[in-house]
């Protein structure tokens, strides 16, 4: 790993307990983030979806909700202090169709086209490869899948691809 990479994930490291305490007014402020990712990659009922940088477990946690139990949620993030802290929260909440797996969104460890949609809220900003982290994005979802990553900037900015084979 760069070092500016690791001094990336040192800052998110020692912030982790701020997002943890502060999640209810986090997930009210930027819930408007998640609803517009939702309806840009198409969530729905019984997807599988994955989640780039999920941070203290949003939009993780909402997501898991509209799929449902027919679906599933993977949450990645490269963090170890914010996978503990999301993956405490949804044990609080009895969520059992979610998952947890600590990686950076350079370097996905899953199968082609394992997901139906990957999202990212605030996260992509942080990639150190964007293009890579893309790429990768696009690799696990499957054919006319989604990805959609919500990014700040001076507007805020909802980037969304779609999959398709043709
Ligand atoms: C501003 S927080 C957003 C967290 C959460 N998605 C939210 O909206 O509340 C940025 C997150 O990006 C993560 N991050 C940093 N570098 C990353 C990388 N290379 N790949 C994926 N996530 C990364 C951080 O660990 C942190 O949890």
């Amino acid at each position: 790993m760069i070092p500016e990479e690791q001094k990336v994930l040192d800052a998110w490291q020692t912030s982790a307990r701020y997002w943890d305490k502060y999640r209810a007014l986090i997930e009210q402020m930027f819930a408007p983030l998640t609803s517009g990712l939702v309806e840009e990659a198409r969530i729905g009922t019984g997807q599988e979806v994955l989640d780039i940088g999920g941070g203290s477990g949003e939009p993780s946690l909402t997501i898991s909700s509209i799929v449902g139990p027919t679906g599933s949620l993977t949450y990645t993030d490269p963090v170890a202090a914010m996978v503990e802290t999301a993956q405490a929260e949804a044990g609080s909440r009895g969520l059992t169709n979610i998952h947890f797996k600590q990686c950076s969104g350079d370097d996905l460890p899953f199968a082609n086209r394992t997901f139906d949609v990957a999202v990212g809220r605030l996260s992509a900003m942080f990639f150190v490869d964007p293009i890579t982290a893309v790429r990768e994005a696009l690799r696990v979802i499957r054919e006319d899948g989604y990805v959609s990553f919500v990014v700040w900037g001076p507007e805020k900015l909802i980037l969304s691809f779609r999959l398709s084979q043709t």
